[in-house]
């Protein structure tokens, strides 16, 4: 089983980098595999509401979206990680998320999921928050840690002082592998997946 760590700093090894890593660790000790992936340093454009995604399953944008998507199936759970910027995730890590899951949504359904933030001092709820309702939304099992999932500091340094940040994505880790593993026994002891109802649209309520 292999779960998807995405950092979505424009720093590849800064402080999320750093709580990604924590997680990591504590999913290899259970025997899950790993891969951090970063969705770049240079901003990461919006959705523009095109719909191409619609008819080809990929952003009409060649990206770091893209490359994610390709490798989904091999996925079994995802985790993602931004810093907090003016108390939301940052710019680029939004527009990956829009264009991510609008256009692949579908294959993510069921796969346990977790949102982890990093920050100098403020804001990570409300930026757990905006991250969360990508989840909510897409039939994910969300993974619980003993705290919100934040790691503070400026500098990885930082993060690796912050005891209770490392331990909080030590516990996601932890978690993650035992959620997988359950699910996993439950598929192989024949538990069916949840019944699906044909989806209904209310644009409005009257
Ligand atoms: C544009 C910008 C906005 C930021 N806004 C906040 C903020 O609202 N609250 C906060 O505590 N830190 C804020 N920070 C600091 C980062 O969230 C913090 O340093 C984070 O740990 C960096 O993670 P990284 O090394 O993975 O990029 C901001 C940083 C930048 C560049």
């Amino acid at each position: 089983m292999k779960v998807l760590l995405i950092n979505g700093s424009p720093h590849k090894n800064g402080c999320t980098y750093t709580a990604l890593c924590e997680v990591e660790k504590a999913l290899q000790e259970n025997g899950i595999e790993t891969e951090i992936f970063h969705i770049g340093s240079r901003p990461v454009g919006g959705c523009v509401a095109c719909g191409g995604c619609g008819k080809t399953g990929q952003c009409i944008y060649q990206d770091t979206v893209n490359e994610v998507i390709e490798k989904l199936p091999q996925v079994d759970g995802l985790i993602f990680g931004s810093p907090v910027y003016y108390a939301s995730p940052n710019g680029s890590m939004l527009g990956f998320m829009d264009r991510l899951f609008y256009a692949a949504k579908a294959k993510m359904e069921y796969k346990p999921a977790a949102v982890v933030t990093s920050a100098r001092r403020a804001g990570t709820t409300a930026c757990l928050d905006a991250m969360m309702k990508y989840l909510n939304f897409s039939n994910m099992p969300i993974v619980p840690s003993v705290y919100w999932n934040m790691v503070h500091g400026s500098k990885p340094e930082d993060v690796l002082k912050d005891a209770e940040g490392l331990q909080i994505m030590r516990t996601l880790g932890y978690n993650m592998a035992w959620m997988l593993q359950c699910l996993m026994a439950g598929r192989e002891s024949g538990v069916p997946m949840p019944k699906r109802e044909e989806r209904v649209w209310t644009n409005f309520i009257q």
